[in-house]
């Protein structure tokens, strides 16, 4: 279904079923987390009122809500715009705050409102976002509850408006592509063995060229972390190396690129990592017009890939970084992953460069053939 709104066509992107499942695993984590603690939700007007609302009635234990309003006005200080909050009458000292928005871009806004949280003095502060933008965000603060990870595209629905309309819809909806648009789009994947630098070089190509990262390692942790059926089902296989079922992933990845599709393009990390993998991705891409640009492969020799993935788990903690599962991880992709490359090579859309450079090096060269693919 589409609606148009200023003359504009929109059409939905993420549908309420979808909005209201997400809604109730942020609820269950809160549930399980914050409870037993002074908290006070503190939702953003005027965007959050429906995710406040849906999320603060599916709370099952004693907690406050308020709402504040960012109010623009000329500072005297030297970054000139400063947004300051408004509304604000509760004691807050010692509370743990949990702040609760629509949506999340370049994270400068969250984080004044965070500083002007700190100086009520809280016990803690969390982050509750419906919506974030990743290729927008410039900030280094955690956000603790993340509803979708979307585009940097207009959006409408859920709270959310254009010009003042379509806050009271309850899907998603986004502004209508033309193929035309979709067959402009740059899509590339990034391949190569655990800890060849897929995630490092990823987070560089979407802001530089204002793409989504889509990464299945990250989407099924978050999935874990929410503790959903899919994440239940992943973490079998996860947690030991193993490659998750090429049905749940496939699914799971035609699910993000129909959630996304109003995108610059997309850069695949982790995905496709068996032939039947490639095969539903080429029909995904066929299907709605799109197709991809170049798969760029990372390589980097397996005792480098162990030292980094150990050196790793003490930074990040990540639970599939402990020796044997990283021996199982990079022996599962010598045996079953590293041939999907032949699958692009032998069309002409594979660029292999050596992972052992360092990280801007790397990065140079991925430029140049991004820009002539
Ligand atoms: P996933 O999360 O994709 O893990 P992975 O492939 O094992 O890769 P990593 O994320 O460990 O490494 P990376 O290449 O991103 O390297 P990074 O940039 O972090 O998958 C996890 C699991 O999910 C799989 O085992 C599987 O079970 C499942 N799964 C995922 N996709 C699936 C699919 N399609 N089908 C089935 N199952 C799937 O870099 C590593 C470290 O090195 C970092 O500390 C970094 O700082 C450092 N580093 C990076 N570049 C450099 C450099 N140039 N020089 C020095 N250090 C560097
Ligand atoms: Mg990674």
């Amino acid at each position: 279904m589409s609606i148009t709104l200023h003359n504009k066509e929109f059409e939905i992107s993420i549908p309420s079923v979808k909005i209201q499942s997400r809604v109730q695993q942020i609820a269950d984590a809160m549930n399980n987390e914050l409870a037993g603690k002074d908290v006070m939700f503190i939702g953003i007007l005027n965007g959050s009122f429906m995710f406040a609302s849906d999320v603060f009635r599916r709370m099952k234990f004693d907690c406050r809500i308020t709402f504040l309003k960012l109010a623009s006005y000329e500072g005297t200080s030297s970054s000139g715009h400063v947004k300051q909050l408004i509304g604000l009458n509760d004691n807050l000292k010692g509370k743990t705050i949990v702040i609760l928005e629509d949506i999340i871009d370049t994270g400068i806004t969250m984080e004044s409102i965070i500083k002007q949280l700190m100086g009520f003095d809280p016990a803690e502060i969390k982050v509750a976002t419906f919506l974030f933008k990743p290729s927008a965000f410039k900030k280094e603060f955690k956000i603790d509850y993340i509803g979708f990870d979307i585009p940097n595209d207009f959006i409408v629905g859920y709270g959310l408006d254009y010009d003042g309309l379509g806050r009271n819809y309850e899907d998603i909806y986004s502004i209508v592509k033309s193929k035309k648009e979709f067959a402009n789009m740059k899509n590339i994947l990034l391949f190569g063995a655990p800890g060849a630098g897929k995630g490092t070089q990823s987070k560089k190509i979407i802001e530089k060229f204002n793409l989504v990262h889509l990464s299945t390692g990250d989407i099924l942790r978050s999935e874990i972390q929410f503790n959903s059926n899919l994440g239940k089902l992943a973490n079998q296989y996860i947690s030991k190396g193993e490659l998750v079922p090429d049905e749940l992933v496939i699914q799971m990845i035609g699910n993000r690129i129909e959630m996304y599709g109003e995108c610059g393009g997309f850069v695949i990390d982790g995905f496709p990592r068996t032939i039947p993998q490639a095969e539903a991705l080429e029909k995904m891409m066929k299907d709605k017009n799109m197709s991809i640009n170049v798969m760029l492969a990372l390589k980097v020799p397996d005792e480098i890939l162990r030292q980094r993935l150990e050196v790793r788990s003490v930074t990040e903690g990540r639970k599939d970084d402990t020796p044997d599962i990283i021996n199982n991880r990079i022996r599962i992709y010598n045996e079953k992953t590293a041939k999907v490359a032949n699958f692009y090579q032998k069309q002409g859309r594979f660029a292999e460069i050596s992972g052992v450079q360092t990280i801007e090096d790397i990065f140079k060269q991925i430029c140049d053939i991004i820009e002539n693919s």
